[in-house]
């Protein structure tokens, strides 16, 4: 091998179909809002705030660095930094990003603004980068069923093209799946893609409830699925994949070492996964960093790492020709990469 793995691993293209707009703001520029709109920070060392032991702590600390997030300029540049950093870091080439509309709503930001300033900051970032976004409405669990519905409701009357899905997040064990079937009936009736956070800090029946009562057709985590073997096999057998993240779980959930991470066996009963970076600036990490650490950490060959990143493309929901290109752009990169490499 001529270089370092770490950097090898960073350089892959990649696809990342698991990571929240809302956990991507940089420090400085949370700082720098904070100051344009007068907003009172707990400390200006926002990385010093950027710190927690629970999902719970965690979800507090997302709530007030967004607040700083007002008008369509503020969501726009949030778009478009966290896709500069998923280039500059991770060579990322495609996401589809996860964004809270009642976060914001709830604050009384339109939801046009919202959406609007997303999607200024997705498309500048696709000119300038080249790198493509589409964005994945996700429900809040803690909130009440008939919220949820109702944002469901409200993105598909602002819908715009980047809108392609729904999920689900926030704390899973207080609000199981079930409270948001009707959100997800509104959401499919309305042409959205489905998937939703799940078995991450909930039970492995909660898989089961997100593919059968939600019509989910993919998951985000699942790490607790393995404590079921009916329902592991079944996810392999229809081919459900699972968007895993090490570095926020590692911290969350108190998994610090890589090695023995839950997602280590997944991959190792036959699971399809692909890696994702969560909360990249609030757990310190970005998709290049999870490629990197998660991969040397457990000696992973470049033949297993290939297939990571490809099932991120074959798990997109892009169609098929679209796929197709992507398919055959990645390998043809990962060859040439090897050959740099001399893998
Ligand atoms: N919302 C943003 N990040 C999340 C995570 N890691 N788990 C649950 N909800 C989230
Ligand atoms: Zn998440």
């Amino acid at each position: 091998m001529v270089g370092d793995y770490r950097s090898y691993l960073r350089k892959l293209p990649k696809v990342e179909l698991h990571c929240h707009v809302e956990g991507t703001l940089r420090p400085a520029t949370v700082v720098e809002l904070a100051g344009k709109h007068s907003i009172r920070l707990p400390t200006t060392e926002v990385d010093q705030i950027y710190r927690y032991d629970t999902i719970y702590e965690f979800l507090e600390i997302y709530k007030t660095v967004n607040s700083t997030v007002i008008d369509r300029d503020d969501f726009a540049r949030m778009a478009y930094e966290t896709l500069e950093d998923g280039v500059r870091l991770g060579n990322l080439k495609y996401r589809e990003m996860f964004f809270n509309p009642t976060l914001h709503t709830a604050r009384g930001i339109p939801m046009a603004t919202v959406m609007d300033g997303l999607v200024d900051g997705i498309r500048a970032a696709e000119h300038d980068l080249g790198v493509r976004c589409a964005l994945i409405a996700d429900v809040y669990r803690q909130d009440p069923p008939e919220v949820a519905r109702r944002m469901v409701e409200e993105v598909l009357e602002h819908r715009r093209p980047e809108l392609i899905g729904l999920g689900m997040d926030a704390a899973e064990a207080p609000d199981p799946p079930e409270k948001f079937v009707e959100a997800y009936r509104v959401a499919k009736a309305g042409g959205l893609r489905l998937t939703s956070h799940c078995a991450e800090d909930g039970p492995a029946k909660n898989v089961t409830t997100c593919l059968d009562l939600l019509g989910c057709e993919r998951l985000d985590h699942g790490y607790h699925a393995l404590e079921d073997p009916a329902v592991v096999a079944r996810c392999i057998d229809q081919g459900v994949t699972f968007t895993v993240c090490p570095t926020s779980t590692a911290v969350v959930y108190g998994w610090p070492d890589l090695t023995t991470h839950p997602i280590t066996r997944m991959i190792e009963a036959g699971m399809s996964v692909m890696l994702n970076s969560d909360d990249p600036t609030m757990f310190h990490t970005d998709i290049g960093n999870e490629y990197a650490e998660f991969c040397a950490q457990n000696d992973y060959p470049p033949g297993l790492v290939r297939r990571l990143v490809m099932q991120g493309v074959e798990a997109a929901w892009l169609d098929d020709s679209d796929k197709a290109a992507m398919r055959r752009a990645f390998e043809a990169e990962i060859d040439e990469l090897d050959r740099e490499f001399g893998i």
